[in-house]
Parts: C-alpha cells; sequence; structure tokens
C-alpha cells in the first residue's frame, strides 16, 4: 500500500526518440513470459525431429516468434508511433507518475470508431509493483473527467475474458457489458460501457 496523494497523472511526452526502445523492450518482456517460454520449448523439441541442429532447432522459434511481435506491432497504429499517435485529434495518452519519477500506469483516451460522442479507453495498465493499490481506478476516473470535459458521453473499453482483474475494475466502477467478439463460438473480448 502506498499513499495515492504521492500520484501526479500527467501528459505522456515520451517522443519519437524512444519508439525502438519500448518496442524492443516489450518484444523482451513478451518472449520471457513463462508461457511464451513454455511454447517456445515445445516447438523447439518437435523441431528436433526434423532438424539435425540442436542450435537451428532452439533459435528458430525464438526468431519466428520475434518476427511475429514486430508485425503484430507493426499492424497496431497506435504503437507503431505511440506519440505522434495519441498526440493528435481528441487523442491522448497519459501516465501516472509516483514520488515524481516512477511510471507506475497509463491509460489512453481515443473517439469511438464512427460513434459520436463516444470515447475509448486504450491501454490501461498498471505495473505489477503498484497493482491492487488503487492506481487503476484512479487512472480510471481520470480518464471518464477527462473524457466528460472533451463533450463525450459515453466510454467503451474493449476487454480481453481473460483479464479478471480489468473485468472486476470495470465492473465495481458501473461498466455494464454491450457486446463482444467472438472466436470459435467463445467470446474473447468483452465490450464494457458507461454513460458518462
Ligand atoms: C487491470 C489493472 C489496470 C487494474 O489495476 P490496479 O491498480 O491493480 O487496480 P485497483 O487497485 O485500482 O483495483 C480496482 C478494482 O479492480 C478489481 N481488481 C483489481 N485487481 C484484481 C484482481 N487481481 N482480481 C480481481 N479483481 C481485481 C477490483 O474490483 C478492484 O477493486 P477493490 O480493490 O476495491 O476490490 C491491472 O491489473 C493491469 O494493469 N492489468 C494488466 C493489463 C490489463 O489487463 N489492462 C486492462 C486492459 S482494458
Amino acid at each position: 500500500i502506498f499513499p495515492l496523494s504521492n500520484l501526479v497523472i500527467e501528459m505522456s511526452d515520451q517522443g519519437p526518440y524512444f519508439q525502438n526502445d519500448t518496442e524492443n523492450r516489450l518484444i523482451l518482456y513478451v518472449l520471457t513470459r513463462p508461457l511464451a517460454l513454455l511454447l517456445m520449448a515445445v516447438v523447439s523439441s518437435g523441431l528436433r525431429f526434423f532438424l539435425n541442429s540442436f542450435v537451428v532447432a532452439l533459435v528458430l522459434p525464438v526468431l519466428l516468434t520475434v518476427v511475429a511481435l514486430k508485425l503484430l506491432l507493426w499492424r497496431s497504429p497506435d504503437l507503431k508511433h505511440l506519440y505522434t499517435y495519441y498526440s493528435a485529434g481528441q487523442r491522448g495518452l497519459w501516465v501516472a507518475v509516483y514520488d515524481e519519477d516512477d511510471v507506475c500506469g497509463c491509460v489512453a483516451l481515443e473517439p469511438h470508431n464512427g460513434e459520436p460522442r463516444t470515447a475509448e479507453l486504450k491501454r490501461l495498465a498498471v505495473n505489477r509493483w503498484y497493482r491492487r493499490s488503487g492506481v487503476g481506478r484512479h487512472l480510471l476516473h481520470f480518464l471518464e473527467k477527462r473524457a466528460r470535459a472533451q463533450g463525450f458521453r459515453f466510454l467503451v473499453a474493449h476487454v480481453s475474458v481473460v483479464t479478471k482483474a480489468a473485468i472486476g475494475l470495470f465492473e465495481s466502477s458501473g461498466y455494464s457489458v454491450s457486446g463482444g467478439r467472438q472466436w470459435l463460438g467463445y467470446t474473447v473480448q468483452q465490450e464494457f460501457r458507461k454513460d458518462l
């Protein structure tokens, strides 16, 4: 637990020069997740049936994963040009800073595709060390106030069904499910909506 009064929310001013560094760190982060390591180990073991070289079987899954992640990031318009994307129009990206220099969370806002007076919450995330201390709720309230001030009437958020923490946050903050995305008959993403 830490005092939320030491927390300030400010506009992100990370210029385009940070982009490459951020992208590589993100890829490194994904590559070192236990599930990713497990999957790469399984693929690597499978490849050993076809490849003679242990090194090639080991390195190939890592290289393919890096290429896939690069393509994924390249296809994501906001992650590709984070700063320029969120400094245009009615968009915005904010970071929560604790004790002047510790970035502990972020959140972004943009108009929801085509729907009038509806904004979309994007990139809500809190650093693991600061979770369950109220930072996420604080960022959400901040964004609702910003959206209201910018003339939006509704705020929507698209949440993956596996992110139980985010679902708990939206459900306990007055949001209701207004749609979702299906894959093979299963709901993989829910749309939460609130009348501001
Ligand atoms: C979702 C996330 C932003 C929540 O941030 P946080 O600072 O830990 O949340 P808070 O401490 O403000 O908690 C607010 C509410 O969220 C819910 N919540 C948070 N963590 C939870 C968890 N692990 N399990 C269930 N509910 C949880 C609770 O309802 C909580 O209220 P309570 O503390 O009164 O019970 C954070 O877990 C995160 O960054 N997750 C990974 C990224 C992500 O899923 N982003 C959402 C994309 S839309």
